[in-house]
């Protein structure tokens, strides 16, 4: 049976449990937290609805054991954002957190990939590479594929299209320096810089400007107004889990350790990726405009500087 463990029942940790559960992702589902009375609730809250899901054994406790042998351990621990705070701010804590929780994670289930989503993901998961030992493939993060959701959805409002039919991708950092890769994005195979449809206004520079400021500042919006964000990124995790659990070879922008794409090396970034069950398995040379590399190699630049700053 699979099994996928989930570190932190805060916001993000349960809808992330809650998605997986509804969507069938996994048999055994585990959840630690150290506040034993809320994952002890988190988990009855999640077994009373079991009825109308597919079925999954969800279990939860205080002691990180319950972590054993999963086949991927998901991280959502740690300091979150307060109002105004960026992800980059949130790096020292983070990082100082996983010193201890990723080599004990390992031990409890050796074989298990881990998939960081703790902020900022790609600095957090340049030290659980090296705190874990494993190979770049073994220890990703979530990266830049809820940014893509959110920057496909505003695309499909502004066109008036099914965002299932919008493929764009947002690359680079998990944050505030992230890259939208407009040179590359269509509609049914038409690029939207051409894309002319009735009622709808051309996606010229203005409009792709404002589309990016609101995929940048849309996390710094909800924390605002409810304290964290937690229901989209549930769905986005759990859709790499199903790409992991599934060996989906499905294309998402994880957060990896690129190794020479498009130069950028020594940094966790995310460029479209083909995920499966062996973790990350490729990471594509997506072309890019000219202004494009500039700005994702002014992202790995940022994300690098906080990594060094940490000794990662
Ligand atoms: C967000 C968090 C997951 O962007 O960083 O909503």
């Amino acid at each position: 049976m699979t099994k996928v463990s989930i570190v932190g029942a805060g916001a993000v940790g349960t809808a992330i449990a809650y998605a997986a559960q509804i969507r069938g992702v996994c048999r055994q589902l585990s959840l630690y937290d150290l506040n034993a009375d809320k994952v002890r609730a988190e988990v009855l809250d999640l077994n009373h609805g079991m009825q109308f899901t597919p079925m999954a054994e969800i279990t939860g406790s205080n002691d990180l054991a319950v972590c054993a042998d999963a086949d991927i351990i998901v991280i959502t621990a740690g300091a979150k954002q307060d109002p105004g705070q960026t992800r980059l701010d949130l790096a020292a804590a983070n990082v100082a957190m996983c010193r201890d929780l990723v080599p004990a994670l390992v031990a409890l289930a050796p074989d298990a990939l881990l998939l960081v989503v703790t902020n900022p993901v790609d600095v957090v998961t340049m030290a659980a590479q090296e705190f874990s030992g494993l190979p770049a493939n073994r220890a990703f993060g979530s990266g830049t594929v809820l940014d893509s959701s959110r920057l496909r959805f505003l695309i499909a409002e502004h066109t008036h299209v099914a965002v299932q039919n919008v493929h764009a991708y947002i690359a680079g950092e998990h944050g505030d320096s992230e890259v939208p890769l407009w040179s590359t994005a269509t509609i049914g195979g038409v690029p939207v810089t051409d894309w002319r449809s009735s009622g709808a206004s051309p996606l010229d520079a203005d409009a792709r400007a404002a589309i990016h400021q609101r995929v940048v500042s849309a996390a710094y919006e909800i924390i605002a107004g409810k304290g964290a964000t937690s229901l989209a990124i549930g769905l986005a995790v759990s859709r790499i889990l199903e790409a992991v659990l599934n060996d989906e070879h499905r294309v998402l922008p994880v957060t990896s350790r690129l190794d020479g794409v498009h130069g950028l090396a020594d940094v966790c970034l995310s460029m479209p990726s083909v995920v499966g069950r062996a973790g990350v398995e490729s990471v594509l040379a997506t072309p890019l405009s000219a202004e494009e590399l500039q700005q994702l190699s002014a992202s790995a630049d940022a994300v690098r500087t906080t990594a060094r700053s940490l000794g990662l």
